[in-house]
């Protein structure tokens, strides 16, 4: 199996390679290395002893898509590459709508061109809005993100159905991901963000490494269970595996086209208290922090209902939470920079 990896050089993506190639597929990174670093290429190389076909390049570059396309044979394309930023994206609306929408479209039809059918997209649970109850589940109707990162999602996901509408061939994938953390329990790779962390864990992982002097919480009088917001977090790695998973329900459906949506979460909401004593346990530190006021647009409280993916994609996460802590520590520990020098 040729799998084109767009975004695979990031977070999640990396983590993503590495189960791939453990899957014995034959993986090709596109990677323009705007929010991420080779280093995490050749240390997924190390940890699996199997090498990446990486091209720097951009999504939103036709020319070299075709390329690619036309230099290689690929069965399938897993679409990580975007910008993620929820706060920049409502001061860079533009940029966000440029490189999410318009570079999923040049991908899409590019693909199309070279008829490589098969496509599965970094979806989120922002899609589902602020209109619906939780826990999420797949036949609810797509709300209205808070943001315009989210609403690129949503943008995406109708554009893959409109695909498919029109394309009798087209057969996607929309992997709705909860809230990813924690790193590869090698600690070799993990999350590695540029500038201040806007994310809880990466921000907790520094202020225990002594990068950040302490953790706002952002708002304790939330209607959830100690006051403080409720997310689904789940393991990175667990996520990567869904990847898989997703890849291997295409091939056991060789006549399914169309595009199927999945929830990829645990199913358990986890509030940032929690978070911060399992992160505490894990590192038998305490975490200096302080409670400031909401940051704007947050929901008190989500979580997955992830029976579908359970079922039709056998897949579940099944890391813990304090394993999810404990991987994040060791990565932040071993590499207090990230993948930076200093
Ligand atoms: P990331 O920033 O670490 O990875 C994205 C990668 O895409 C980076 O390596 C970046 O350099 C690359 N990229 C961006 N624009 C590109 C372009 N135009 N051409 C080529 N490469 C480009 O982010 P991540 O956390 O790994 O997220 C991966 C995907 O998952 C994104 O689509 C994101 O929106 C989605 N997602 C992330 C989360 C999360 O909490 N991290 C949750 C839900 C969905
Ligand atoms: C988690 C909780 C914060 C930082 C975002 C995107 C979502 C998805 C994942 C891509 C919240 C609180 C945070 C801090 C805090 N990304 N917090 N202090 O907001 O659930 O989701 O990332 O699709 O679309 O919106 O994740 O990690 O930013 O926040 O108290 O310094 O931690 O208020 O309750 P979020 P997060």
């Amino acid at each position: 199996m040729n799998v084109l990896v767009t975004g695979g050089a990031g977070y999640i993506g990396s983590h993503t390679v590495l189960s791939l190639l453990e899957n014995d597929c034959n993986v090709i990174v596109f990677d323009n290395l705007f929010n991420s670093n080779l280093e995490s290429i050749k240390r997924v190389e190390n940890l699996t002893g199997k090498s990446v076909h990486f091209i720097q390049g951009d999504i939103r570059d036709k020319s070299q898509l075709k390329s690619l396309f036309s230099q290689n044979n690929i069965d399938t394309v897993i679409h990580f590459a975007a910008l993620k930023a929820v706060g920049e994206s409502g001061q860079i609306p533009l940029a966000y709508y440029q490189n999410n929408v318009h570079g999923s479209v040049c991908l899409l039809e590019v693909m199309a061109e070279h008829n490589v059918h098969n496509f599965i997209f970094s979806s989120s649970a922002t899609v589902y809005g602020e209109e619906n109850d939780v826990p999420y589940v797949e036949t609810m109707k797509l709300g209205t993100p808070s943001s315009p990162y989210g609403a690129t999602k949503v943008m995406v996901e109708r554009i893959m159905a409109d695909t498919a509408a029109s394309n009798p061939d087209f057969r996607g994938v929309s992997l709705r991901y909860f809230n990813p953390i924690g790193a590869h329990e090698s600690g070799q790779i993990g999350e590695s963000p540029k500038g201040i962390p806007n994310n809880l864990l990466p921000y907790v992982a520094q202020v225990m490494v002594g990068k950040r002097e302490k953790l706002s919480v952002f708002g304790d009088d939330y209607p959830t269970k100690d006051g403080t917001c409720e997310r689904d977090y789940l393991h990175v790695m667990d996520l990567a595996e869904g990847h898989v998973a997703a890849m291997n329900w295409l091939t056991r459906h060789p006549a399914f086209t169309g595009v199927e949506a999945f929830n990829l979460g645990t199913g358990n909401g986890v509030s940032v208290f929690e978070i911060v004593s399992a992160f505490e346990l894990a590192v038998k530190k305490a975490i200096p922090y302080e409670v400031s006021p909401r940051r704007a647009g947050d929901l008190p409280a989500f979580w997955a209902n992830a029976e579908k993916a359970n079922k039709q994609l056998n897949w579940k996460a099944t890391r813990t939470l304090q394993q999810m802590m404990e991987d994040t520590w060791r990565w932040q520990s071993a590499n207090p920079n990230g993948y930076d020098k200093e």
